[in-house]
């Protein structure tokens, strides 16, 4: 198993490009299943999820070309041959439920282990059931398995008890070959829903009023192939804005979308950090003054996102006063408070609120393991300000939502390696 091995680094300078955006482009990949006509999706990061959904794809008969010099899938499902994914890549990550509504629509029928994913919470899929039973799907669960049909589909009224950005997807994209109307009530209003309307949109689709908590689907009798770019991804930026803070550094972030990460900006100045949106990207500098404790609630979109719950817990570890955070989205989702406690916060959690005691000095090298994606991020940048050297295993977790960390977090100035687990990497003890 591999691990970085990271050394207490200077503040972060210079500037970094934001690849394209996980969580849009899985369920736009899941979307080519709704057409028997090629797909092309430009700006995809190179991700091990991206990996996982090309293999789960591929094993329905569909074929995909990647091309990684120019960040581009070519998809092309017309050779779909079974509505059946094998349980052995579903169970790597939780966005192969996406690909449950697209079955349902296409073959009328979808057999998908349940998915795997973070240990966050214990992530049901009842509302996505909900919905699509609402649509004329038969669904019952068995040994651990999903098993839908649907004559046909017809569209239907959808009310979701909470605005779930997978059950969102999952019946929007299946709402899209329904007979009829559909309409999604306190819907998810992320931007990766409406960047995943407008590939369906491009496809033929008839959709209005993604972003807002009610979406509009009209059926139609079949969806073409298009084109589409994804959108940069905001929570990879989120991760690099955080990283300028707490290293008091002042780093260019480009290609970021300034619209998506309004509630990063609010917290960061709260802090202390200065955000300028410039003409290049967003500028962001820990360095002006010194950063002081703020409190985070995290909500559904446009609310402070679960996603950079953890990382904003490691600068919160590192800014002088006492903060406050409230997880509302997922219910185990401070797996990384003990782990940054290892480094020496000062960490105290209670139900689904965490008190974070900060101290800008007070964090020490240690070795602390990823138990989840975005608490392996906030390890790496408690890392790059904590005294002596950090080892943070179980990478796979991060490597799974990050594209080229290492490079890119090197590349201003931060002492980070990747090596194997026996390795003691090239640092100088
Ligand atoms: C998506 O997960 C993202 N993943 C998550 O990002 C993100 O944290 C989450 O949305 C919230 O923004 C992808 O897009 C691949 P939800 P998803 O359905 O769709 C409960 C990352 O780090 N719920 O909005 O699974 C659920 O248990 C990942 O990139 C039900 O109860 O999130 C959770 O408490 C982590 N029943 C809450 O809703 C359901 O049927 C939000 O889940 C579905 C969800």
């Amino acid at each position: 198993m591999a691990k970085f091995i990271i050394k207490q680094s200077g503040p972060l300078t210079g500037e970094v490009e934001i690849s394209g955006s996980k969580n849009a482009v899985l369920p736009i990949m899941a979307a080519t299943l709704l057409t028997a006509e090629p797909c092309e999706i430009d700006d995809v990061p190179h991700l091990k999820d991206v990996e996982v959904m090309c293999e789960i794809l591929r094993s329905m008969g569909a074929v995909v070309r990647e091309d990684w010099d120019t960040h581009t899938l070519f998809i092309d499902t017309s050779g779909l041959c079974t509505s059946e994914a094998p349980a052995e890549l579903v169970k790597l990550m939780r966005a192969s439920i996406f690909i449950m509504g697209p079955l349902i629509a296409r073959t009328g029928s979808a057999k998908i282990a349940l998915p795997g994913g973070c240990s966050i919470g214990n992530r049901p899929i009842d509302l996505h059931n909900k919905g699509l039973r609402q649509l004329g799907a038969e669904i019952h669960m068995e040994l651990g398995r999903v098993k839908a049909s649907a004559e046909k589909l017809e569209g239907a009224l959808v009310y979701l008890d909470f605005p779930s950005v997978g059950a969102t997807e999952n019946i929007m994209m299946a709402a899209t070959l329904a007979d009829g109307i559909t309409t999604i009530e306190n819907a998810a209003e992320e931007p990766e829903i409406v960047d995943l309307a407008n590939f369906l949109k491009k496809m033929g689709a008839r959709i209005k009023g993604a972003g807002t908590d009610t979406i509009r689907i009209e059926g139609v009798p079949e969806l073409h192939g298009t084109k589409h770019p994804v959108i940069p991804d905001r929570i990879e930026t989120g991760t690099f804005m955080v990283a300028a803070a707490i290293t008091r550094g002042d780093v260019l972030i480009k290609n970021a979308i300034p619209g998506h990460v309004r509630p990063v900006m609010a917290k960061l100045m709260e802090c202390g950090a200065v955000v300028n949106d410039e003409v290049d990207g967003l500028r962001v500098r820990g360095d002006l003054k010194p950063l002081v404790a703020t409190d985070i609630k995290t909500l559904p979109y446009p609310g402070f996102p679960t996603d950079l719950q953890a990382l904003f817990m490691a600068l919160l570890a590192t800014v002088e006063g006492t903060s406050t955070i409230i997880e509302t989205v997922f219910e185990n989702r401070f797996m990384h408070a003990p782990e940054l406690a290892k480094l020496g916060a000062n960490i105290s959690v209670n139900g689904l609120t965490a008190t974070v005691s900060g101290n800008e000095y007070g964090l020490r090298g240690a070795s602390v393991t990823s138990t989840d994606l975005r608490a392996g991020a906030a390890l790496v940048l408690a890392g790059l300000v904590a005294s002596g050297r950090t080892e943070v295993s179980d990478i796979y977790h991060i490597e799974r939502g990050y594209e080229d960390l290492v490079s890119k977090l090197r590349a201003l100035g931060a002492d980070i390696e990747r090596a194997e687990d026996d390795e003691t990497g090239a640092f100088e003890d």
